[in-house]
């Protein structure tokens, strides 16, 4: 039931969707190796690399060297020694349907050029949902261990994948290679995962989202002593570099060899020889899914003979000799109870289906957003409906479809009320926006809530030992209604310490973890107020530009002013436009709000954000560039990565005051107005020759 893929018959429309898309993937890359903290399914991730992999395939000289397609994974993050892999760390081409299946057989024989008769065995392994590792030995002994990274450069992560049973420092056997790099995944089990979150909650910490992010988030510490008390495993399932010594003359054989020199493999690991075998593999692995101790999201086949693999070699970053077959995403039926609305942040009303609870990829689900009104009306999606639910990877459960033909006689359909479920407020839809809202703001308690969880959230202040929940309760209490009321919880200390669940010792640890947040970045505590459209990044881009809490407000105050200069002096920076602007205006115009974050600025003292500092060298030192128009060389992102990194400040809109403008495919007024005001300009070849 996947969108089928289209591809633009235009060349033009099929660069311009192509340049969209590879954005699309890396932000979406990014989100899921960087930050650990997925955007998109699964599914969808993979469905929007097959619709560029498929423009690819039709305007063969549209595929650039930086394009997604063409790297694997994002490059490392900052915080541990590089290392470059010896032979590149590939990634698997898909395979989504029975027939693929059939398909990858008949390539595998063609390109060999084997005839009917010859057998063609593979290896069919369970996919496992962590994250892959290279780990070196040389005469035996464990030396070096790496992330993937971006597949040609990983992060070497030595100290913390020595904290694992499965990773043995000392192998076993006579017949071990001289040096050998073997690669696996590093992945953690269900039901560690799940007791692993029950003590980090207890803890008062943040908890995961599923066991992939706690895996991935748990190797990469910089302290290998919270690795260590992490319950993460590794299969072991191929090789990287070997010198000196015998591997087998198959994968089949080499995974024997693994298990011998002390390596955990899969025992669901089978040997194959036709399609039909395979597809029995896949669908019986499909079934047992959920039982599995572990993750997994599909199967992986590898042609078994290593000599077929080295003839077969690669195609871009994934061998020809391999490919994951995926698993749909995952579905259960059930009963909607009731459709109630979700009170956001910004007032933001989410119309949330209230489900008979059901199991779905061994995940107990209860509720799944409807996202708004327009969607609810699209699907048609009524309280006592049967409906399909579906659950991809991370992101939250979705109805996909209604069983019309169960649909009860006296069903409604739901009306959006027009005053808020919670504060009596009207509820409006503004125009043009998706989303009903309650404009009860500062009034509505399910705002103030949800704006105070959202103060004290992992990437805002980040209070050690203080959740959701406890903002709910001291909410209710009357004792928190503004993030500067946070900072005054450590005066009723003793009242909290007699709270049913706390005590002398955890309330004192509040307090201390309450005061350590007293001195906080000028960027986390922008992003704190949860203005509307500012997020971590936005809030990061002002915070630079502006450097000190008062220099920021001030010019806040300004915009919310209606002064123009200043409205134009934020419209300067890059990522910033006129949507954004209009919302902080309105947020600094609220007296309310005003004063919220005057009393919050006398209780913490800001850390100013230091502006990425500037070779002075550097031909671009100080210069403003503007990039307009199509890059189709380098991504719009790592251009002005490029620009910055030579101390440019990248704007997004040309003046007088812009220094260079490089004008790629299709530029329209901005390119103008650099030849009406005379400018400096350069196309894109310049601007690669220019960065050498
Ligand atoms: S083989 C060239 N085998 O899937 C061979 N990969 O999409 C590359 N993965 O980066 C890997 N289980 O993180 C292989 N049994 C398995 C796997 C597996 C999980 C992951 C691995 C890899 C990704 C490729």
């Amino acid at each position: 039931m996947t969108t089928p893929i289209k591809v633009p018959k235009d060349r033009l429309m099929a660069e311009t969707k192509l340049a969209a898309l590879r954005a699309r993937m890396v932000e979406a890359e990014g989100a899921y190796y960087q930050d650990d903290d997925p955007i998109l399914s699964d599914a969808d991730y993979d469905h929007l690399r097959a619709e560029v992999v498929a423009i690819e395939a039709a305007f063969p000289d549209l595929v650039t060297e930086d394009s997604p397609t063409q790297t694997v994974g994002a490059a490392p993050a900052g915080g541990f020694a590089k290392v470059t892999h010896a032979r590149p760390m590939l990634s698997l081409s898909n395979a989504f349907e029975d027939q693929d299946v059939v398909d990858f057989f008949e390539r595998v024989r063609r390109f060999l050029s084997l005839s009917d008769s010859d057998p063609v065995d593979l290896t069919c392994e369970p996919k496992i949902d962590g994250l892959s590792a290279a780990i070196t030995y040389e005469n035996g002994e464990f030396k070096l261990g790496a992330t993937r990274g971006d597949g040609a450069v990983g992060e070497n992560i030595t100290a913390n994948l020595a904290t694992l049973m499965d990773v043995p420092k000392v192998l076993a056997g006579s017949d071990v290679p001289e040096v050998l790099e073997v690669r696996g995944e590093v992945y953690m089990a269900k039901a560690d995962f799940a007791a692993m979150n029950e003590a980090l909650e207890a803890e008062g910490k943040k908890v995961f989202a599923n066991p992939r992010n706690a895996a991935a988030g748990s190797l990469r510490q910089l302290d290998p002593s919270i690795t260590a008390s992490r319950p993460l495993k590794f299969f072991a399932y191929s090789l990287g570099q070997v010198t000196g010594g015998d591997v087998g003359a198959s994968h089949w054989e080499l995974l024997e060899k693994l298990a011998g020199w002390g390596f955990v493999t899969n025992p669901l690991n089978r040997l194959c020889g036709s399609p039909d075998e395979v597809l029995a593999y896949y669908h019986d692995i499909e079934e047992r899914r959920a039982a599995l101790p572990y993750d997994i999201d599909g199967v992986v086949y590898k042609v078994n003979r290593f000599d077929y693999q080295g003839r077969m070699g690669q195609v871009s970053r994934s061998p020809r000799w391999a490919t994951a077959h995926k698993f749909p995403a995952e579905r259960a039926i059930t009963v909607l109870n009731e459709i109630t609305l979700q009170v956001g942040r910004t007032g933001a009303l989410t119309p949330v289906a209230n489900l008979e609870p059901v199991t779905v990829g061994g995940v107990v689900v209860s509720r799944a957003t409807l996202h708004n009104e327009d969607e609810l009306d699209r699907k048609d999606i009524r309280a006592g409906d049967t409906v399909v639910i579906q659950r991809a990877g991370d992101v939250i459960p979705q109805v996909v479809e209604v069983l019309l033909d169960k649909r009860p006689d006296d069903s409604a359909k739901f009306e959006f009320p027009d005053a808020c479920p919670v504060c009596g407020s009207p509820a409006e839809r503004p125009e043009g926006e998706a989303k009903h809202r309650c404009t009860g703001d500062l009034i509505c308690d399910a705002q103030a809530v949800r704006r105070l969880q959202h103060f004290i959230s992992r990437d805002a202040l980040d209070i050690d030992g203080f959740g959701a929940k406890n903002v709910e309760q001291f909410h209710g209490f009357g004792w928190i209604s503004t993030p500067a009321d946070i900072f005054r919880l450590v005066e009723r200390e003793d009242e909290i310490a007699k709270l049913e669940g706390w005590g002398d010792t955890s309330a004192a640890k509040l307090s201390a973890a309450i005061n350590a947040r007293r001195v906080i970045p000028l960027d986390r505590l922008l992003f704190g107020l949860g203005i509307r459209q500012v997020g971590q990044n936005t809030a990061k881009l002002l915070a630079r530009r502006y450097e000190t809490a008062e220099a920021l407000f001030a010019q806040f105050d300004r915009v919310a002013e209606g002064d123009e200069a200043a409205q134009t002096d934020l419209l300067d920076i890059d990522g910033i436009g006129p949507s954004v602007v209009d919302d902080i205006g309105r947020f600094f115009a609220n007296e309310d709000n005003r004063a919220a974050v005057d009393d919050l600025l006398a209780q913490v003292e800001v850390e100013a954000v230091q502006a990425p500092t500037i070779d002075e060298n550097s031909t671009l030192a100080g210069k403003t560039v503007v990039f307009t128009g199509t890059l189709t060389q380098m991504s719009r992102a790592e251009a002005k990565a490029r620009a910055e990194a030579l101390g440019a400040k990248v704007s997004g809109s040309v003046s007088k005051k812009t220094d260079l403008v490089v004008i790629g495919l299709d530029a329209g007024s901005k390119a103008k107005k650099a030849a009406e005001l005379e400018l400096e300009t350069m196309d894109e070849d310049q601007w690669i020759a220019f960065l050498g």
